[in-house]
């Protein structure tokens, strides 16, 4: 981490989670706490409490919950220090200069002249769409059904046929021939001067996921080669990093993407409401691509021209998007060549049609196999189950292998026990693997059996912080008899310790903070579920007195038990006996 932990407190206690929040969603005052629709699930009636006291949200439909970072974090998908970037803006705090080389100032130095470089022409690109050289650009973008507010949106413009427009309005800018050489947006050359990139071509500003714009693509109007010309890689512009149309997709909330090959496509895709739509620039896709999607979504469904080239670009693409982790559906677009023309031609209900019935990729992959045999003839179609049952050997987990054995049994007509007999004689007694992927996928911490952490023992700990929390003047009554320690599972204890501390050094809790202490979005959903259990209907004094003393016996008990299972030596079973008996005498008065 870059910053210190005061810097970071200071940036989460100068946002109010309220008002920060209130900013996304609708949120109506109930009781202490506001409720709202929650962000991050699908609900009718408002299940997500946002709390001033608290400084923190919890959802008691889907469990998440954490500070104004998590929020803003899970929102907009920033990783954590985007998030304290922005939020230290919308509060006006000058973050601290972090430790930076001369090197690393000047590049920090020039990047910055190349976005705002970049900017300058992406208004001027737009200006020029606009005015009166624009007309063609204009009718070509017509031609194409695009609407104004689209390309308004996508910021679309025009470079005008002159060839050295942009550089000279670039240069009274007072950006020097060296920067603007190393946009990429002219060349200079010695003996015939300085011309242009971009000339007489409808520009595509492409942004990074902070929507600054960090190159171009640049499309003929009609006919004519290249076809596309796209900016040259430079200090901005990473092609394999950046993804067209990823700065909208990001925040589209949907819980796909889909992955297009050209600009129009995204465009059209975005123009008819699917907004989750991104494209990789001019360049074949990448492992890195498949990977900075990963941290965006965990489906993609790739909508590649339907040609050859387009196949080929999806066989290469799907195992790249596998190895990210990532499950991934292809949609046809037959009879049409891409998005842009099946959503001009069809519309978007039949297009939304194709994503429902998008095919599993493996299916996919295996109907492209299938072209290169001869099914009529029985070497060929012997040869095919051959190659197919290699492929199926893939898949480690018998579940999932002889899923696809029945869907691929069915399909080519072959019996299930047939295929998997051929499928066992390439593989033969395979001991099963664990999945990695699967196991990962299970946060220990959200199983309600876990046996080492009985569901009333949590449920009372988790009361007992909730209280504390509501009422700091508790900590006095129960300081004595309950230790961070007696908090048997990690995070809770972590909890616990941090609410002692905090009480101790300042005499109050902020929730919020304490949430900053863990790394993990299962351990912040945890954490902002412990301090928001239900401590309604235990209101008058004589109850609240009972149900204390019970709290604290129960999660002291536990953990006196859970010792005298590991107990080393006389001296400490001694102490644990003595403690059990003190046990007996304890009532918490209020
Ligand atoms: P396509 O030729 O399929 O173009 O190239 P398209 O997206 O359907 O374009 P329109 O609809 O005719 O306008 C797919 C992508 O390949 C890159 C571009 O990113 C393009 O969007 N490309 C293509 C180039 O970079 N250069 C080219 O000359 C052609
Ligand atoms: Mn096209």
């Amino acid at each position: 981490m870059f910053y210190t932990d005061d810097t970071i407190e200071e940036v989460r206690s100068r946002n109010d989670v309220v008002d920060l929040i209130g900013n996304y969603i609708k949120l109506t005052k109930k009781g202490s706490s506001y409720f709202g629709l929650c962000p991050f699930h699908n609900e009718k009636s408002p299940s997500f409490s946002v709390s001033r006291d608290k400084q923190m949200y919890y959802c008691f439909g889907c469990g998440a919950g954490g500070n104004v970072f998590t929020f803003i974090m899970e929102y907009e998908n920033y990783t954590f220090m985007e998030a304290v970037k922005y939020l230290a803006e919308r509060a006006g705090i000058k973050l601290p200069e972090t430790e930076m080389t001369e090197e690393a100032k000047k590049i920090q130095g020039k990047r910055q002249r190349l976005l705002d470089i970049h900017k300058l022409a992406a208004r001027y690109f737009y200006y020029q769409l606009k005015g009166k050289e624009g007309a063609n650009a204009r009718s070509y973008f017509e031609g194409r059904r695009l609407e104004g507010a689209t390309i308004t949106h996508f910021g679309l413009g025009f470079s005008n046929p002159y060839r050295d427009d942009l550089y000279q309005f670039l240069r009274s800018k007072g950006y020097e021939d060296d920067i603007l050489k190393e946009s990429g947006l002219v060349s200079i050359d010695e003996k015939y001067g300085a011309h242009d990139k971009f000339w007489n071509r409808v520009m595509f500003p492409i942004m990074d996921v902070n929507n600054k714009v960090i190159g171009f693509g640049g499309r003929v109007l009609g006919e004519g080669t290249p076809k596309y010309l796209n900016s040259p890689e430079t200090l901005l512009f990473d092609k394999s990093r950046n993804l067209y149309g990823l700065n909208f997709a990001r925040t589209s909330r949907k819980s796909y993407f889909i992955i297009c090959e050209g600009y129009m496509d995204v465009i059209a895709m975005h123009q008819a409401g699917f907004n989750n739509a991104v494209a990789s620039l001019g360049t074949a896709f990448t492992l890195q691509h498949a990977n900075l999607l990963k941290r965006y979504t965990e489906e993609v469904l790739l909508a590649y021209d339907s040609d050859e080239a387009g196949v080929k670009a999806a066989l290469r693409a799907i195992p790249m998007l596998r190895s990210a982790g990532l499950r991934i559906k292809i949609i046809h677009m037959d009879p049409y060549k891409d998005p842009d023309e099946f959503i001009k031609n069809l519309g978007v209900e039949a297009f939304q049609e194709r994503i429902d019935q998008a095919e599993n990729s493996f299916m996919f992959e295996i109907s492209i196999l299938e072209r290169s045999f001869d099914m009529a003839d029985p070497d060929g179609k012997t040869r095919f189950f051959n190659a197919v049952a290699k492929r199926l050997l893939e898949f480690d987990q018998e579940l999932e292998r002889n899923n696809y054995i029945e869907a691929l049994a069915r399909k080519y007509g072959i019996s299930f026990e047939n295929l998997q007999k051929l499928v066992n004689r390439y593989g033969l007694a395979m001991p099963e693997k664990v999945n990695t992927y699967e196991a990962k996928e299970k946060p220990a911490i959200h199983q309600k059996s876990d046996p080492d952490y009985p569901e009333a023992v949590l449920a009372s700990q988790k009361l007992l912080l909730t209280w504390l929390v509501n009422d700091v003047s508790l900590f006095k009554k129960i300081r004595p008899w309950i230790s961070w320690e007696d908090f048997v599972h990690p995070v809770y204890s972590s909890v616990c310790r941090a609410v002692y501390e905090s009480i101790e050094s300042t005499g109050q809790i902020v929730p919020g903070q304490i949430i900053n202490l863990f790394q993990e979005k299962e351990e912040q959903n945890l954490v902002a579920g412990i301090f928001n259990s239900d401590i309604s209907g235990i209101e008058d004094k004589n109850a609240k007195e009972k149900a204390l003393t019970e709290t604290i016996l129960r999660i002291k008990r536990f953990h006196l038990d859970e010792m005298s299972r590991h107990i080393k030596d006389l001296g400490e079973l001694q102490k644990i006996i003595h403690m059990k008996s003190d046990l007996q005498n304890l009532h918490i008065s209020l």
